[in-house]
């Protein structure tokens, strides 16, 4: 199967290339490259011998999907192509709602007018916001969203979902991801932050290799197992393989079809935990300090991932001590090459 992949040079997109060529796709990409670069395009020949496709193009422009599409006979679609700052998104949300939205609907303008059936969608977990019950399943309610990035992820389900209840002749997953983190073992590929990271696992890589001074831990006086939050961290690889999963279910669907699957490990780990765990496998010391709680963050989620082993047939493989080394080679690879 010709596979389009939206956001294919981003940090999930290019690892999910690489699965999808394990696993006898053949992948097409197009990337604007607004939030990663040209060079992953070079580490991804490296790990799979061959150039992939790649256009460098907005995926909310119609004719431009459309031609690809038609040009490569792609049947199915991974549409990651977002911004996904959340913070940013509470400053800038028109330019939010425009990309992700916007994109997602055009995504399936075309599939109408070209007759691709195949959707796998990028949702998070972000929409359980803070749940009443942990781990939480496909069913536990979504919360009203706490940033606009939030309530994008939100609005797409819905959006496809209606889709589907129209008789829409397509079939559709949406992926609800929690903590991807980690990178391709190779060092090829991995996360590319744009400016000062967000995220814990990129802040506590560049802190250690000197890039930041600093981490601060946002809070530790929660109601957790050691006063931090708790999240799911999930390897990036392991994240990867399971749209490899999800192509493979729509494939044997024939009629409108939707369904929805979190993607975790099942466990949740603290932020103190996290940093202890870094430290030991790399045997390296962190500089941090504990500082106050960040606006907006959960106190603690973790997947319950039950559906997703029955009806994709996945499971993560790979361990947190795993996710943490291949963090830090990915670090130390992009130090090689002054990044
Ligand atoms: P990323 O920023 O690394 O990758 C997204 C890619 O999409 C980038 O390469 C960017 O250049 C490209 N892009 C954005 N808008 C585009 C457009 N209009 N046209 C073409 N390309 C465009 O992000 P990621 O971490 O790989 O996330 C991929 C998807 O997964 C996103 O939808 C994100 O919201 C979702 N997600 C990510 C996380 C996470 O923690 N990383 C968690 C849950 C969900
Ligand atoms: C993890 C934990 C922080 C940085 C975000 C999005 C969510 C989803 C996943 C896309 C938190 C703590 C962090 C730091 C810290 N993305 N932390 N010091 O908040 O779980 O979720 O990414 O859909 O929508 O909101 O991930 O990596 O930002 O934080 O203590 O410098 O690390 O407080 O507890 P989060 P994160």
């Amino acid at each position: 199967m010709n596979v389009l992949v939206t956001g294919g040079a981003g940090f999930i997109g290019s690892h999910t290339v690489v699965e999808l060529v394990n696993a006898g796709f053949s992948p097409v990409i197009i990337d604007n490259l607004n939030n990663s670069s040209e060079s992953v395009l070079t580490g991804l020949k490296n790990i799979i011998g061959f150039d992939v496709p790649f256009y460098k193009a907005d995926c909310n422009d119609f004719e431009v999907v459309k031609d690809i599409i038609v040009k490569h006979k792609i049947e199915g679609i991974i549409h990651f192509a977002a911004y996904k700052a959340v913070g940013e998104s509470v400053e800038k949300p028109i330019k939010y709602y425009k990309n992700n939205i916007g994109s997602l609907v055009n995504i399936l303008e075309v599939m109408q007018v070209t007759k691709v059936k195949n959707l796998v969608f990028s949702s998070s977990c972000t929409v359980y916001g803070q749940p009443d019950h942990i781990p939480v399943t496909e069913d536990t309610p979504k919360k009203k969203a706490e940033s606009p990035y939030g309530n994008t992820k939100a609005i797409a389900e819905d959006i496809l979902e209606d889709v589907i209840k129209s008789g829409e002749q397509m079939s559709i997953i949406s992926l609800r991801y929690f903590n991807p983190i980690g990178a391709h073992p190779s060092a090829e590929i991995g996360e590319l932050p744009n400016g000062v990271p967000s995220n814990l696992i990129p802040f506590v890589t560049q802190t250690a290799i000197g890039k930041r001074n600093k981490l601060v831990v946002f809070g530790s006086d929660y109601n957790t197992v050691d006063g931090s939050n708790v999240r799911d961290f999930i390897h990036v690889v392991d994240l990867a393989k399971a749209h490899v999963s999800a192509l493979n279910l729509l494939k044997g669907k024939e009629t409108a079809f939707y369904d929805v699957f979190n993607l975790g490990t099942g466990t949740g780990n603290s932020v103190l935990e996290i940093i202890k765990t870094f430290e030991e496998v790399n045997n390296l010391k962190l500089n941090y300090e504990i500082g106050p709680r960040r606006s907006g963050d959960v106190e603690k989620i973790y997947g319950d991932v039950e559906k997703a082993s029955k009806i994709l047939n996945w499971k993560t493989e790979k361990s947190l001590e795993e996710s943490l080394k291949d963090a830090w080679t990915w670090e130390l690879k992009l130090k090689n090459n002054n990044n």
